[in-house]
């Protein structure tokens, strides 16, 4: 008996426990995606404000022209087919033509405005990121293969433009709609709008959010998956030599093999989350067409709606599904964005740390003499120091070879006195100024480079050899 309510209770602390947890881990999750919206908004969005702002105007225009045609149904049931008013019949199909056209017209100018800026600023955010890699310090940048960043640049960025670009039509265009069609549903009846918006609103909304969670995290994988594809591509290509040297293709195939199917398990649990949202909004909509047909046609029979009324209402009802469904996919194309916009912005934040110093002075060379002092160094992640005390006097006009295994540190001590890497003790100078100490532009103005791996950009011979010099 004891030992029953021991585990009871235990268990009971568990899930409790459990429930924070995930509660917890839900409202910090929901607190990233706000400040990542906020964030887009405050540095990419805010130049294209005005055009926003236009895009709001065309799109009032928009909702307003969608929210009126019902309303004409309902004039052309009850005055021209049942009143059989003359005038009508001129006014009603000449209002319905003009709308539609109006609706095109504004249509098609916020549709061009609001993708443009949906592209734009997200092209601003990738020039961001190339010039953030250009700076980023040697030993931040060389932490992930270049495929992965090639992934976030296509992959990630374009993922985060296309929820930019919907996000915007929805935001604006959808909601506005959504509200402008529910007006004139209460304007109709507000007895059946209440059963609409009490019924199918929150029941779709509810829906949306659990199905809003699965779709983020499969994007997640997917995009990490997606980047490591990209990583074995570059490594293969660079590595071919050595992997058919060793008469390793096959096992380069398997290798891509199962990162392929990581990819499409991923992208398949996003799809089919995605796709679960369409049936469910459709569901509904069914079970509130149904109940508007039988709550109207009670009314009707009460003499309390007309045959145009519940036909503006229904036409009403049938309009405003497709915006309503992209406003409840909102949550969705969201939560994709942020998982691809929190990938895109870790890169932007990583901070420098080969940076000028406050009081970094210009580097003056006189004479060309280079001294290491008692200099040590160890790369991230290694467990010995790659050097350990090395002092070394260059003397002005001396020509130094140094000579050593391979991994004995001698491009590290290139790598140091260019400051691609700092010290981690020890002091290196040239003519009697510590390098640490210049800037970095006035160093490496003042130093040249030939490495051992020849490097050749996509260019003309001539432009190669000219690299960095000025014009
Ligand atoms: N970017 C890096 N990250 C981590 N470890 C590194 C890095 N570059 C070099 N190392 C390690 O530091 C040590 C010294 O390497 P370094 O490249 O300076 O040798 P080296 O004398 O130039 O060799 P080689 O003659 O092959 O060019 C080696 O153990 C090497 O594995
Ligand atoms: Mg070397």
């Amino acid at each position: 008996m004891t030992t029953e309510l021991d585990e009871n209770t235990r268990d009971k602390s568990v899930t409790h426990n459990q429930r924070a947890d995930v509660q917890a881990r839900y409202h910090n999750r929901r607190s990233r995606s706000i400040a990542l919206i906020e964030r887009m908004l405050r540095s990419y969005l805010r130049p294209y404000i005005w055009l926003l702002g236009i895009s709001v105007l065309l799109n009032v225009i928009i909702a307003a022209t969608t929210g009126a045609l019902p309303w004409f149904i309902q004039l052309a049931v009850d005055e021209v087919f049942n009143n059989k008013d003359p005038d009508m019949l001129i006014l009603v199909p000449v209002g319905v033509v003009a709308i539609s056209f109006i609706k095109g017209l504004a249509t098609y100018a916020s549709n061009v405005i609001m993708n443009f800026v949906g592209q734009r600023s997200t092209s601003n955010l990738q020039r961001d990121l190339f010039s953030r890699l250009v700076h980023g310090d040697l030993a931040y940048v060389g932490q992930k293969h270049s495929g992965a960043y090639i992934s976030i640049f296509m992959n990630d960025a374009t993922r985060l433009r296309a929820t930019v670009s919907t996000m915007i039509v929805s935001l604006i265009r959808h909601l506005l709609t959504v509200v402008a069609l529910i007006a004139f549903m209460f304007t109709i009846n507000w007895h059946l709008a209440m059963i609409y918006t009490v019924i199918v609103i929150p029941m779709g909304i509810a829906a949306m959010r659990r199905l809003g969670r699965v779709t983020r995290s499969a994007s997640r994988d997917g995009l990490q998956e997606t980047g490591e594809f990209s990583t074995l591509i570059a490594e293969t290509l660079s590595g071919l030599r050595i992997v058919k040297a060793y008469g390793q293709e096959n096992d380069q195939i398997d290798r891509a093999g199962s990162t392929i199917d990581r990819v499409l398990e991923f992208t398949m649990r996003a799809i089919r989350a995605r796709a679960a949202a369409s049936p469910a909004i459709e569901a509904l909509g069914g079970i509130a067409v149904g109940a508007i047909i039988f709550v109207g046609g009670y009314q009707s029979m009460q003499g309390n709606l007309t045959a145009g009324e519940f036909m503006g209402f229904i036409t009403a009802l049938l309009a405003v599904y497709q915006p309503l469904r992209s406003v409840a996919n909102m949550q969705t194309v969201l939560q994709e964005g942020v998982a691809a916009g929190t990938r895109v912005f870790s890169i932007l934040d990583a901070e420098d740390h080969i940076v000028d110093s406050p009081e970094a002075g210009i580097l003056k060379v006189d004479k060309g003499a280079v001294r290491f002092d008692n200099v040590s160094f160890q790369y991230d992640g290694r467990e010995h120091p790659a050097l350990n005390g090395v002092s070394i006097d260059v003397q002005p006009g001396q020509t130094v070879a140094l000579v050593g295994a391979s991994g004995s540190g001698k491009s590290t001590l290139l790598n140091l006195t260019l400051r691609f890497f700092d010290v981690s003790d020890g002091v290196i100078e040239i003519d009697g100024q510590n390098v640490r100490h210049v800037t970095l532009d006035s160093l490496r103005r003042a130093t040249a480079l030939v490495t051992q791996d020849p490097f050749l950009f996509d260019d003309t011979i001539a432009n190669n050899i000219a690299y960095g010099s000025p014009p």
